[in-house]
């Protein structure tokens, strides 16, 4: 440790000076819409909670039922003592809501991705090493299994199914195994990929389409099923939209159970504990009848859109219930988040590396516990402030 400790040091020095050191800021929950931090009350466009599920009667009420019932832990990884059963009915209403054949329920949705992915992308069961085709901007955790795999990936520009086409019109002769793996609705930009258009470049190269659907499902598409329709595999988490914690994976029965033999994230871990999956298995019960909580969703984050336009604000490519508001430097970003902070508002700067150079932003984003009042506010400050505008912000 001794000869290592300077190097963490000097990562850690680096990070300061170049404004991107984070810290861990304890704050207080008590509701779907206000954080408290240091004694101090604000409105809360920080969460992923897009429809307020987390503090929901019926999710709070499931889970400690389940959790007298069935207990706090569950006791062992699913392949030995831990596959309750809770676990197949949640799947079965997991396979409904994305419209799969069937879903197999792990834990955190980076979890899920970090092992599912190294799983899928194994060259040792495909026989060769498969190539990537990943948007740019992909999360972290579907860049770390593809690391898990040892896979190059084949990055094409973000949501950019022009550049995928060139890309995979350069391999179309050889019969390596291809996979595409994309976000629906990216997590820092709030823009949803192209996904018609993927899916069909994906079936003329016979490759298969794993569609992260982390941030739709829940929020968008038909009885907020989210936007993986067109997918061979969707990937998501319950921690966003769904207000709760865990991953899932929908795709075949085949390759439910190939990850079942084969993925290291399902086989040696523990499975998720009863009252975890109380509250996912109320979720799913409540989110195909959320259709008034979404639209609210939707037509305050248009609202915000709209209102930053008038400001001369840029808010990139988003069209979903995540806002970005690009600043430019991580500077600005942490000087705005102070700036609301000051007046009662939480959000957070997002800083390279989590985005791209130049790019820092506010990343907001609108929940159903959020009201018009809350936007027309947050947008009034905006306008008060000296913000870099459109023409020098991205
Ligand atoms: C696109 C995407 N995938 C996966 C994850 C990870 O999900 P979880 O928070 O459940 O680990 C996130 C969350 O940050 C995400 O934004």
């Amino acid at each position: 440790m001794v000869g290592s400790e300077s190097r963490y040091q000097a990562f850690l020095d680096t990070r300061g000076r170049e404004g991107l050191k984070r810290e861990l800021v304890e704050v207080e929950a008590r509701d779907a819409r206000t954080i408290r931090v240091v004694g101090k009350t604000y409105a809360n466009f920080a969460s992923n909670d897009y429809l307020a599920l987390r503090f929901h009667k019926a999710l709070i009420e499931r889970a400690a039922e389940w959790a007298k019932a069935h207990g706090v832990g569950s006791g062992a990884s699913r392949l030995v003592t831990g596959n309750l059963d809770l676990f197949a009915p949640i799947e079965a209403k997991v396979a409904k809501l994305k419209r799969k054949p069937a879903a197999l329920v792990m834990a955190s949705g980076f979890q899920t991705n970090a092992a599912v992915l190294q799983a899928l992308l194994d060259r040792t069961v495909l026989g060769a090493e498969p190539l990537v085709f990943t948007d740019r901007l992909n999360h972290a955790s579907l860049h770390f299994g593809c690391q898990a795999a040892g896979v190059h990936q084949l990055r094409y520009r973000h949501c950019d199914a022009g550049h995928l086409r060139e890309l995979l019109s350069q391999y179309q002769d050889d019969d390596w195994p291809k996979f595409i793996l994309t976000e629906s609705v990216f997590s820092m930009d709030g823009d949803v990929a192209p996904l018609s258009e993927i899916a069909a470049l994906s079936r003329a190269h016979g490759a298969t389409l794993v569609v992260d659907d982390a941030h739709a499902t829940g929020i968008l598409g038909d009885e907020g099923r989210g936007l993986s329709d067109n997918a061979d595999i969707a990937i998501g988490t319950f921690s966003k939209a769904l207000g709760g914690f865990g991953g899932y994976v929908a795709s075949t029965g085949m390759v439910r159970d190939y990850l079942v033999n084969r993925c290291s994230g399902l086989i040696y871990s523990t499975a998720l504990p009863p009252p975890v999956l109380g509250a996912i298995d109320a979720a799913l019960d409540l989110v195909p009848g959320m259709d008034a909580a979404r639209a609210h969703v939707a037509e305050l984050a248009k609202r915000f859109r709209d209102g930053a336009k008038g400001l001369g604000l840029s808010t990139g490519a988003s069209t979903t219930q995540i806002v970005p508001l690009i600043l430019g430097s991580p500077e600005a970003a942490l000087a705005m988040s102070g700036r609301l902070r000051e007046a009662g508002f939480w959000a957070v700067a997002i800083r390279p590396p989590t985005v791209p150079a130049g790019t820092a932003r506010l990343r907001l984003a609108f929940t159903a516990a959020h009201e018009r009042s809350d936007i027309d506010r947050l947008l009034e400050i905006l306008a008060e402030e000296d913000v870099p505008r459109r023409a020098s912000a991205m």
